[in-house]
C-alpha cells in the first residue's frame, strides 16, 4: 500500500487578513479554520499521517485546533517563509518517510477527495502534480495604479494546493534549500530540482482564506453544506355528507354537498399539514390537535397548517415546495386551482409558484368514484439543518 503523509502549513500571520488571531485559528461555524482542513484532509486519505506545521510547538490556539483528533497530528515549528515551514515539515518526515506527501494550506479548509485521488492516480507518472483551475477574466499588467497590457489568459493557470510529491523526490529538493530563495509554491521548488510536474483539475470550493471576504464566504459555503433535504407525504379522507359547500385547499366551494369531520373537514389542507409533519419527522395531525379533544371541534384548517409552518422555522427549515393531489369525482378542481394555490401560498409563506395543486378522478370506483368521499395527498420538502 502506499503510504501518504500530509503536511499543512499554518505557520503563517495572516498579515492580509488583519485579524486578531492568524487566519488559519479564525471560527468557521464552530470550529477553528485550521481544525476543518485537518478533518477534510484526512476523510480524503483516511491513512495518511498529518503534520501541522506551526508558530511554535505546544501553542495554546493549535492546541485548542487539534483537540480530540484522533489520531492526534504532529505538530512541528515552522520558519519565517512558508518554504521554510515546507522544509521543517519535510525534515520531520525523514524519520517515517512516506512513499507520497502532499503539501496544503491550512487556510483552504475545503479539500476536494476528487481532486486528492486524481493526483495520486497522476503521481504514478510524474513527480510532482497540482491542481490547476483556468482564468476565466481579462487580465492585464498594472502598474503604479494604470492599467497596462493584456496578458494572454490562455496561457495561464492558477494553482492550489494541496500539490503532491513523490517524497524521495521532493525532499532531496528541499534539503538543498538554503533558506534566502522565495518560492511561491512547491512546484516551483519541484520545477527549481528539475522534477517532472504534471497537473490534475482543481476544486474552486478549496479556495484560500486571504482577505476578510474570504472567511465571510468559508462561513456561507459551510452554511450551505449543513443543510439536507426532507421530503414528507401526507394522506386524508373525508366522508361526504349533506350540505351547501365544502371546504378544499382553504377554499369554500359551493358544491351542494359538505364534508364530515371534526374541524372544518379541508382533507387537501390535513393532507399537506401532515406531509409537513411528515418531512419533520414530528408525528401527525393528529398528535397534534388530537380529534378526541374538543377544543378542536370546528377548527377552520388554517390553523393546523400554520401550526405544521412554525414548527419548520422552529427547527430552523426552509420549506422549498408542497404538492396536493386531490382525489374526487365532484367537484371540479380546475376552476378553483388558481385560487387554492394562492391561498395556501399565502399561509405557507411560499411563492405560487412553489405551490402545486392538482386533481384527478379515480375513473368512478372505489369510494371517491361512487362520491362517497373525497381523498387528497400531499407531499413536502423542505431543506433543514444538520
Ligand atoms: N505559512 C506558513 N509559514 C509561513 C508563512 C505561511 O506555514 N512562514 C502558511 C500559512 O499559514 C497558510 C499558507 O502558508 O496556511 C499560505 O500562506 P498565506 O496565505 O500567504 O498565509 P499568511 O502568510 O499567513 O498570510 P499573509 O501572506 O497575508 O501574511
Ligand atoms: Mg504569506
Amino acid at each position: 500500500m502506499v503510504k501518504i503523509a500530509q503536511i499543512l502549513v499554518a505557520a503563517g500571520k495572516g498579515a492580509r487578513f488583519q485579524g486578531e488571531i492568524p487566519k488559519q485559528y479564525a471560527d468557521l461555524g464552530g470550529k477553528p479554520v485550521l481544525r476543518h482542513t485537518l478533518e477534510n484532509l484526512k476523510s480524503a486519505c483516511l491513512d495518511a499521517d498529518q503534520y501541522v506545521i506551526v508558530h511554535a510547538e505546544g501553542d495554546e490556539r493549535i492546541a485548542k485546533a487539534i483537540e480530540g483528533f484522533d489520531p492526534a497530528p504532529k505538530c512541528v515549528t515552522g520558519g519565517a517563509t512558508r518554504s521554510q515551514s515546507v522544509q521543517a515539515g519535510m525534515a520531520a518526515l525523514s524519520e517515517n518517510a512516506p512513499d507520497i506527501v502532499f503539501i496544503h494550506d491550512a487556510a483552504r479548509p475545503f479539500v476536494s477527495a476528487k481532486v486528492i485521488t486524481a493526483m495520486i492516480e497522476k503521481l504514478e507518472t510524474v513527480q510532482a502534480v497540482a491542481p490547476v483551475l483556468s482564468v476565466v477574466d481579462a487580465i492585464k499588467t498594472f502598474d503604479d495604479g494604470n492599467l497596462g497590457e493584456d496578458v494572454e489568459r490562455n496561457g495561464i493557470k492558477r494553482i492550489q494546493t494541496p500539490q503532491g510529491f513523490h517524497y524521495s523526490d521532493i525532499w532531496p529538493a528541499y534539503q538543498k534549500m538554503s533558506g534566502d530563495e522565495n518560492y511561491s509554491d512547491d512546484i516551483a521548488v519541484a520545477r527549481a530540482a528539475d522534477l517532472s510536474v504534471g497537473s490534475v483539475d482543481g476544486d474552486e470550493k478549496t479556495f484560500k482564506i486571504t482577505y476578510p471576504e474570504d472567511l465571510e464566504k468559508a462561513r456561507s459555503l459551510l452554511k450551505e453544506d449543513n443543510y439536507y433535504i426532507a421530503t414528507g407525504s401526507g394522506f386524508d379522507v373525508h366522508r361526504t355528507e349533506p350540505g351547501d359547500s365544502l371546504w378544499l385547499c382553504g377554499v369554500e366551494i359551493a358544491a351542494g354537498f359538505s364534508l364530515k369531520g371534526h374541524s372544518d373537514a379541508d382533507v387537501g389542507l390535513h393532507a399537506l399539514t401532515d406531509a409537513i409533519y411528515g418531512a419533520l419527522a414530528e408525528g401527525d395531525i393528529g398528535d397534534h390537535f388530537p380529534p378526541t379533544d374538543a377544543k378542536w371541534k370546528g377548527t377552520e384548517s388554517h390553523v393546523f397548517l400554520t401550526h405544521a409552518k412554525d414548527l419548520i422555522s422552529a427547527r430552523g427549515g426552509k420549506l422549498q415546495h408542497v404538492d396536493i393531489t386531490l382525489i374526487c369525482e365532484r367537484p371540479k378542481v380546475k376552476p378553483h386551482r388558481d385560487v387554492m394555490k394562492a391561498r395556501i401560498a399565502e399561509l405557507l409563506g411560499l411563492p405560487v409558484s412553489r405551490v402545486s395543486v392538482k386533481a384527478t378522478t379515480t375513473e368512478k370506483l372505489g369510494f371517491t368514484g361512487r362520491g362517497e368521499g373525497i381523498a387528497a395527498q400531499a407531499s413536502a420538502t423542505i431543506k433543514l439543518p444538520n
